[in-house]
């Protein structure tokens, strides 16, 4: 019996997270997120990248990523492990404009944001 509340209990939670997904708002070069579920602390991650994430290309670029687990430039896996390596990259080119917590704080909002859009 315990057994089947506890299981009864993980299927909600996966199914709560299932429903949730990604809340994307606008489409091309309008794409962006609906914050209002992110905790505070992505909150906090997505206001840097709304601001610094949009210097050479739109927001579109990261959110198709996020939703379909493939880099839509290069064709790249984009999980979990592919996250830290793309804002360093993107760090890197010239004029990124973007300190090192700016890019960890974007890097953490993509994880974050990996697990909602469930891969
Ligand atoms: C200085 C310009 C610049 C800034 C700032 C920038 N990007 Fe990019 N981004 C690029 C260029 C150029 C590409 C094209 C693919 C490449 O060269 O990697 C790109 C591609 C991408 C891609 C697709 C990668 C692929 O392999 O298909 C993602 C995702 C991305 N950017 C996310 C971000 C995020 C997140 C930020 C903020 C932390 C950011 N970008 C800031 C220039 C920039």
């Amino acid at each position: 019996m315990k057994k089947g509340i506890f299981l009864l209990f993980l299927l909600c939670l996966f199914s709560t997270a299932a429903h949730a997904g990604l809340r994307v708002i606008g489409r091309g070069d309008n794409m962006r997120l609906d914050p209002s579920a992110f905790p505070p602390a992505m909150k906090a991650n997505y206001e840097i990248m709304r601001v610094r994430c949009v210097k050479c290309h739109t927001l579109e670029r990261t959110i198709v990523a996020i939703q379909t687990g493939v880099a839509p430039i290069t064709g790249q896996l984009f999980d979990r492990s592919a996250t830290r390596a793309y804002g360093i990259k993107m760090l890197r080119k010239p004029d990124s404009n973007m300190s090192k917590p700016e890019v960890k704080a974007t890097v953490d909002l993509m994880n974050y944001l990996l697990d909602v859009a469930q891969h």
